[in-house]
Parts: C-alpha cells; structure tokens; sequence
C-alpha cells in the first residue's frame, strides 16, 4: 500500500498492489474503487502496463474520462435522468448533455467513480492476490431511492487474469447496474490508438441509440452492419463507414447483447494486438458489454508519464446491462428489492501468442 495523492474529499488516497507468481499485476485505488494499472506480458514476456489513467488520484479526479473506475448507482445513460418504479417517478442528477438533451450518465455527479471507498480489513495486507472494497451509497444519493451497500473485489489468479465481483444489497427497491470502466490498449497505454487490435464480441444482436446516445426501444441483430464483430475485424476497419448508428456513437459506442449460452460466466469479447502478441478475453455474468472506442479522448490532458491520450487511443468492454433499463421493461431488468443481493462477476484473462 502506498500513498497516491489527496482525493478531494480530503482523505489520502492508497495504492494497493496485487500480483501473482509470475510478474502479472494490477494496482488499485480506494478513489473510485478504481483500477490504475495493470500490467500483461507480451509474446516475448515483456510487461506492459495496458490500461490508460494517471499517475496520481489528482488526475483520477480532476477528469470525467472514468478510466478504470468502479461505476455506479447505475452504468450508462438513462434518458431524461428519470425512471418510473412501482408507481413513483424518480428525478437522477442530468450529468450528461449530448444533442438529444440531458441524461443520466455513469451514477451522475458524483458517482461511485468519484467516492472513497473503504478497505476490508484483512484484505490489506502486503502481499496479496486480491482485495474488497466496500461503500454505502445513501438514499437519495444522486436521485436514487434507498440506502446501498456495494462491494467490489478485485483479484488476480496465476493465470493471469484480473477478476472483478460486484455484490449488492438495498433497503428499498433500487435500480442497480455496476461496471468497470477500464479503457485498454494492449500494445500499452500510451500507444497512439487501437485501431489495429482484433476484435470479437460474442453478440448477435446490440441496442440501437438515437442521436443522443441514448437506446432507442428495442434490438437490432449486428448481420449487415459495421457492428458485427462475431468473427475477428480490426477495431478500425469500419469505424469511419456512414453507418447512422456509428455517426450517433462517432465511432462505436454501443451496448452489445451477449449470446450467452444460460448463467455462469460466458465470453463477450476477445481482443489481439498483433504487434505485441497481447490477447485479451473478457468473460462475464452480465447480459450485455458496451464497446467504447474512446471517441471523445482527443489528447487534451496529459495522463500517466504525460502521454496524451487521443481519439480512439484505447478501447473499453464495460460488461453491464442494457442502458436505460429502468425504463425499458423489455429489457433484462435491474431492480434490485430489500431481502435480495445483487452479484455479478467478470474475469479479464490475458495471454500472448
Ligand atoms: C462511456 C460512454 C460514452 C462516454 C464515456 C465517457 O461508457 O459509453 O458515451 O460517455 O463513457 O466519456
């Protein structure tokens, strides 16, 4: 544990570090429950570090990028910032303003991503493979009804996988959506962009957005269009074509609707950085993963050792459910109600070939 700046809530913020036998690492941070780097072999057992972010919490929290950041109450947007549950309408904090008017986004103003979270005692040790990290959002917490208890585990196993498990309980009926919003470029953060990884995404069908970013009603199957990534095409052969829903998104900004095979961990997506060999596999329990190509990054601040991070510099695979599910009953639902507990798990396993 190290000390990594001051958070603004006045509280220093620490570093943990969790590694296995054989070099891979990941360091998070209590700010945000947020993962800071995490470092992969390539084919020649070189390390990098593959996810963007910064060198002190004082970037973590000076930027709304979310790069690695635990997000919650609820992830992605929810239109208008409003919902309706068991005959009462709800009001959210309207974080986000794309041209269809204002919205919900990533848990509002000050979302989990932007919390100190406390540390299980016990997890804290020197060496160690994995720690929890605990929080309790409030009532009335950025609009959201009931109290919140929320726990995020962060462990690395010999094979060299990052595994994330979310758990959640409330006192009144909430909606609840949590994800982790890691932007990854596997050729190392820092790379100009991630166009030339290769992409799968195990999804026979996404959930189309309007211009605002937000769902439209309804799924669309990816056959015939630029998102259909069930076999492997470079992240940035059809990001540019003059697809409507890739001008909405400038770029793929789109909740992918997983063909999981029933419950359990199941694969969403694979990505391959040929220059470095880096292969990753994300696997997960959530019904959904939105692929975000780092659209609005455009080099503007200075992250870790001062790279500037680029348009479409990186890539995130935020395994979630739908966005706008509070207001969408066709979708998998996210209510969560007193007595139940929310889990949800996903692992992201690197190798090199
Ligand atoms: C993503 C979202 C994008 C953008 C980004 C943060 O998860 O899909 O539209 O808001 O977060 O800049």
């Amino acid at each position: 544990m190290t000390p990594f700046g001051h958070a603004p809530d006045g509280r220093t913020a620490q570093l943990y570090r969790l590694e296995n036998s054989r070099g891979f690492r990941a360091e998070v941070t209590d700010y945000g429950a947020t993962l800071v780097r995490l470092l992969a072999p390539d084919a020649r057992g070189e390390f990098a570090d593959v996810v963007l972010g910064f060198d002190r919490v004082e970037g973590y929290a000076g930027h709304d990028a979310y790069f690695g950041a635990t997000i919650g109450r609820c992830a992605n947007r929810i239109a208008a910032g409003r919902f309706t549950l068991d005959g009462r309408t709800y009001s959210l904090a309207q974080n986000n303003h794309p041209p269809g008017g204002p919205c919900h986004l990533h848990g509002g103003r000050r979302g989990f991503d932007r919390v100190s979270w406390s540390v299980d005692e016990g997890t804290g040790s020197e060496s160690r493979s994995s720690i929890r990290f605990r929080f309790r959002s409030v009532d009335g917490e950025e609009g959201y009804p009931g109290n919140l208890d929320v726990e995020v585990t962060y462990g690395v196993t010999e094979a060299n996988a990052l595994r994330i498990e979310y758990r959640a309980a409330a006192d009144r009926p909430t909606p609840v959506n949590l994800t982790n919003h890691s932007y990854f470029n596997l050729a190392g953060e820092g790379a100009p962009d991630a166009l030339g990884h290769m992409l799968t995404v195990a999804a026979s069908q996404f959930v189309p957005i309007d211009a605002g970013l937000v769902p439209k009603g309804g799924l669309a199957p990816v056959g015939g269009t630029p998102l259909d990534f069930r076999a492997a095409h470079r992240i940035g052969d059809r990001i540019d074509q003059p697809h409507e829903q890739l001008r909405h998104g400038a770029g793929y900004d789109h909740c992918f609707v997983l063909d999981r095979g029933g419950a359990g961990l199941a694969l969403a997506a694979t990505a391959f950085e040929p220059g470095s060999g880096r292969r990753l596999e994300v696997h997960t329990t959530e019904p959904g993963v939105q692929l975000y190509t780092a659209n609005f990054l455009n080099g503007s601040f200075a992250g870790k050792k001062g790279h500037r991070y680029g348009r479409r510099s990186a890539f995130c695979l935020e395994t979630e459910h739908f966005p706008d599910s509070p207001n969408r009953p066709e979708f998998p639902p996210v209510i969560l109600r007193p007595g139940e507990t929310f889990s949800s798990v996903t692992e992201y396993r690197f190798s090199a070939q």
